[in-house]
């Protein structure tokens, strides 16, 4: 039997109108279709710790997917199905969405093989989850809507900030699940449970990750480096090793983690200034992460994880060409404001924030981020067409014009279509293009 709280108060104040209504429209629906609805997983433990919640997730007791059709054509919105994992998406309108899963009815034939037994369902879906704080569930239909089901004592361990596995095989069965361990202690400020410490080890060394896809692996560094502050995670992989399973060259240093805080600061400093500018911040980690290691040794490290030829590409080599992008700045500084234009253009935001990480140079810094906030987006007001019909021939030399009309936008001329126009034709005709 699992234990019980009403925690209706709570969805009450936590939630905005938009949720609740859209929990108990769930439980409305299970209500008429006579199933069984919850709310369960990362909803109800973000509820229970006050944090931001962004997925819904619901298990239906029975079908899923009828479930997930009959609301989305009573709400009107769209429905993705996966018949093969009984789960369906469904999508509002405005974007939200909420997944749905069937915890499948289990029938056990008992030895005389007849009658067959039915086990609670939520209970067997619930139990084949990783952590106890993602065990929990809240009941939605109508008479039982705001109680909280709690078989695992993921109450408790919220309460006492532990990560719990709930049976000693997770880690074998799931070996991902050791990223993910990592991953929620340092998201919540909450330690690895003693036991479930020890079959984290275990499960290294029964070569649990080694045998592990590097897509599993890569997905689940992805989301780690995708956290708000992902340095003591690091460190914990590197307290287990499992920096050392991925490549045995790797190996965190203080030169990485005094990095990791640089990129900290540089992307709050971003963050704060461009909420628009989406970049992926894992990658920003991720080259912290590799920086230095030789372009070998990167490129096996990144065959290891299964990166996809772009990102491959994007991560190894252009960290390396930013590595050396920052220190012939560095080198060469000062420098004019045409010269870290041009040499800065082609990167990326993602590169762009690794360099002003990497740089101890305060008038570096500087210049990038002017770069960075007033200069990236020059561009000249006139293009080829425009060249064209002042009667310059198409050709190369459209490059070399379009770009001193950067030079000279970059010195605060040139503000206005006819000025351009007016500066390529005298360029044209002093070089006797026209
Ligand atoms: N799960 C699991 N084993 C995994 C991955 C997921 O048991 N290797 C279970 C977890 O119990 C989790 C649910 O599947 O509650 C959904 O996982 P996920 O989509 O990763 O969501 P969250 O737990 O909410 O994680 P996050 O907050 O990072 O999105």
């Amino acid at each position: 039997k699992p234990r019980t709280k009403y925690v209706g108060n709570r969805l009450k104040h936590r939630l905005d109108q938009r949720v609740r209504t859209l929990l108990s429209d769930i439980g409305n629906a299970g209500d008429t279709l006579g199933v069984e609805v919850f709310v369960v997983g990362g909803f109800v433990r973000d509820l229970m710790l006050e944090q931001p919640i962004e997925d819904v997730d619901v298990v239906v007791e029975g079908d899923g997917i009828a479930f997930a059709s009959y609301f989305a054509s009573l709400h009107h919105c769209r429905l993705h199905q996966h018949r093969k994992f009984n789960t369906a998406v469904i999508i509002f309108e405005d974007g939200l969405k909420v997944d749905v899963a069937s915890a499948r009815l289990e029938y056990y034939a008992t030895p005389a093989a007849l009658p067959v037994v039915e086990n609670s369902s939520i209970k067997m879906d619930l139990a084949r989850r990783d952590f106890t704080i993602n065990t929990l569930a809240i009941s939605l239909n109508t008479e039982t809507f705001g109680t909280l089901i709690d078989y695992f004592g993921g109450v408790r361990d919220v309460k006492d900030k532990i990560v719990r596995i709930i049976h000693n095989l997770s880690f074998i069965e799931d070996p991902t699940r050791i990223f993910r361990a990592i991953k929620f202690s340092n998201r919540f400020g909450f330690r690895i449970g003693k036991v479930t410490a020890n079959l984290i080890k275990n499960a290294l060394n029964v070569g649990a990750v080694k045998n592990l896809s590097g897509l599993r692996v890569l997905s689940e560094l992805k989301q780690i480096f995708g956290e708000e502050n992902p340095l003591p995670a690091v460190q914990t992989m590197a307290d287990y090793g499992l920096d050392k399973v991925i490549h045995h060259d790797l190996k965190l240093t203080d030169t990485t983690c005094a990095l990791f805080e640089s990129v900290g600061k540089t992307l709050a400093w971003h963050d704060l200034l461009y909420a628009d500018d989406v970049y992926p911040r894992w990658a920003v980690y991720f080259m912290a992460w590799l920086h230095g290691y030789p372009f070998a040794v990167s490129i096996q490290i990144a065959d290891r994880l299964m990166f996809p030829v772009k990102e491959k590409e994007r991560l190894i080599e252009q960290r390396i060409k930013s590595e050396h992008r920052i220190r012939l700045i560095e080198k060469s500084y000062p420098v004019s404001t045409q010269q870290i234009y041009w040499w800065l253009i082609h990167f990326k935001t993602e590169c762009l924030l690794f360099m002003l990480a990497l740089t101890k140079n305060e008038s570096v810094r500087k210049a990038i981020s002017h770069f960075y906030t007033h200069q990236r987006k020059i561009k000249p007001l006139i293009g080829g067409k425009d060249l064209k019909s002042v009667g310059i021939k198409p050709g190369p030399v459209y490059t070399t014009i379009l770009n001193k009309i950067i030079d000279e936008k970059l010195d605060g001329k040139l503000n206005t279509m006819e000025e351009e126009i007016k500066f390529a034709k005298h360029y044209a005709f002093e070089n006797k293009l026209i």
